[in-house]
């Protein structure tokens, strides 16, 4: 059936010999890379709520099951990622091992991630900013920083931000990774700082009850949490860029991803060991707790780290959504003209364009907060894939080298299904519905276009 046809792990290869793409990027590069894709809304924004309306001081047990539920995950993309290292990340691995239906499934769901994430966190950026310039006494016509359904025209805050990073990731992967370094060493000091202050003025009895919502909180904060963690997959979409990526991609994926655990169970222990946890239902949980403990610098210092750490996650998830939408695009599953590579930066540039654009208008013009959560379905789906991906590839293609093996795959890689399936079903019904509509409208467009165009139309290489 060509529903189910598998591109072969050499078709796949050749890819790798292109040399369109420049390998600019070190292991190095890929952990602060990381580092600026997860690290974002999850800590800045989501902990307070997730405290307050969730878990309570019990969130740091639902930050434990999620980097779990995630760290199973990351050691099969570590290995699928080191195995085949082409651009495109989970969309290509389910290309390469269940089919190109769920191939295309997987990189579809990957919009919500990147595309419909990239527009959330834009808007909270914009958010921020605003906030910042009101601190300084300057306050931008409502007109101009909200959309048109909550009664402005346009957000232009978070236009200009997508925009001003679709244009550094037009003119270069090695700017791009610059300018994300510089971004996440003042969000990460700015995480610092705030633990430092902050974390004298616990009081444990803050910390009981523990568990006010019972353990039902802790999974329902693992659902909500859950974007706190999403990203580190979006490094893998990176593979073409990387300078050795068997060894490069494994070491940067599981460094950010452990590196981001215990940074956000430290800062969740400080903020709910410092404030009463009924008090954190504020969108700027970390500046309340300094407010709280009477550091007023503390909005302007939360501010800036928050700035510069939505940056990097808006940055790095336009990044991953044009690499996953060249690969689609490379294999006819979208549009060939979208394919192509600027002859000066070497980067995909009509792509990065056209989702740039694409973001701008979302976040510019629509509500997209009010769906945010369906990103986190999406992901969830494609690490689903990926679980059972992993077993797939081990078996057609036992013998061929992987730069990394995951320990105990038959272990690992079936309790990172169950896990993400566990994780998956806690999410609102509401956002489960719109995956679902998402998904059969993705299933339309497979049929009348991506299985007519398909490259595999035309080629040998099914295997
Ligand atoms: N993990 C990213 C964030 O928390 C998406 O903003």
């Amino acid at each position: 059936m060509s529903i189910l046809r598998r591109k072969s792990f050499d078709d796949l290869m050749r890819h790798t010999q292109e040399k369109k793409l420049t390998k600019a990027l070190g292991a190095f590069d890929i952990t602060l890379m990381g580092l600026g894709i997860i690290i974002g809304t999850g800590i800045f924004v989501l902990t307070g709520i997730g405290a307050a309306k969730y878990a309570g001081p019990g969130l740091m047990l639902s930050f434990v099951l999620a980097a779990v539920t995630c760290t199973f995950v990351c050691l099969a993309y570590s290995e699928l990622a080191s195995f085949l290292p082409v651009s495109g990340s989970s969309y290509t691995y389910a290309y390469a091992s269940l089919g190109e239906i769920f191939g295309w499934w997987v990189g579809w769901s990957l919009i919500l991630e990147y595309s419909v994430g990239a527009s959330a966190v834009a808007g909270g950026w914009s958010a921020y900013f605003v906030g910042i310039l009101h601190a300084c006494g300057i306050d931008l016509p409502k007109a101009l920083t909200s959309v048109p359904a909550e009664g402005g025209i346009v957000n232009l805050p978070a236009v200009i931000i997508v925009l001003l990073a679709t244009a550094l990731l037009v003119i270069g992967v090695r700017e791009s990774a610059r300018i994300n370094n510089i971004l996440v060493y003042i969000k990460i000091g700015t995480i610092f700082i705030f633990l430092f202050l902050a974390a004298p003025h616990i009081d444990p009895i803050n910390w009981t009850p523990f568990l006010p919502y019972g353990y039902h909180g802790v999974a329902a904060g693992t659902a909500v949490l859950f974007f706190a963690y999403l990203g580190f997959d979006a490094l893998s979409t990176a593979a073409e860029e990387t300078k050795n990526p068997k060894r490069d991609m494994p070491i940067g994926i599981i460094s950010a991803l452990f590196i981001c655990t215990v940074l956000y169970i430290a800062v969740c222990a400080v903020m709910t060991g410092v404030v009463p946890y009924t008090m954190l239902n504020t969108a700027a949980p970390a500046a309340y707790v300094l407010e709280y403990i009477g550091l007023h610098l503390g909005s302007a210092l939360v501010g800036t780290g928050a700035l510069c750490g939505l940056s990097t996650v808006v940055l790095g998830m336009l990044f991953a959504q044009s690499r996953a939408l060249y690969s689609m695009s490379r294999d006819g599953l979208i549009p060939m003209g979208f394919y192509k590579v600027h002859p000066k930066f070497h980067t995909p540039y009509i792509i990065q364009i056209l989702v740039g654009c694409l973001v701008a208008c979302i976040t510019g013009f629509t509500p997209i907060q009010i769906v945010a959560e369906t990103c986190s379905a999406g992901t969830i789906f494609a690490f689903l894939c990926s679980c059972v991906g992993i077993l797939v590839l081990r078996r057609m293609y036992p013998d061929k080298p992987r730069g990394f093996r995951c320990p105990a795959v038959h272990i690992i890689a079936p309790l990172g299904f169950i896990f993400c399936a566990f994780v998956f079903f806690q999410l609102s019904w509401h956002t489960l519905a719109l995956f679902s509509g998402w998904s059969i409208l993705g299933l339309f467009i497979y049929l009348a276009y991506g299985n007519k165009h398909s490259i595999m139309n035309n080629d040998n290489n099914v295997s």
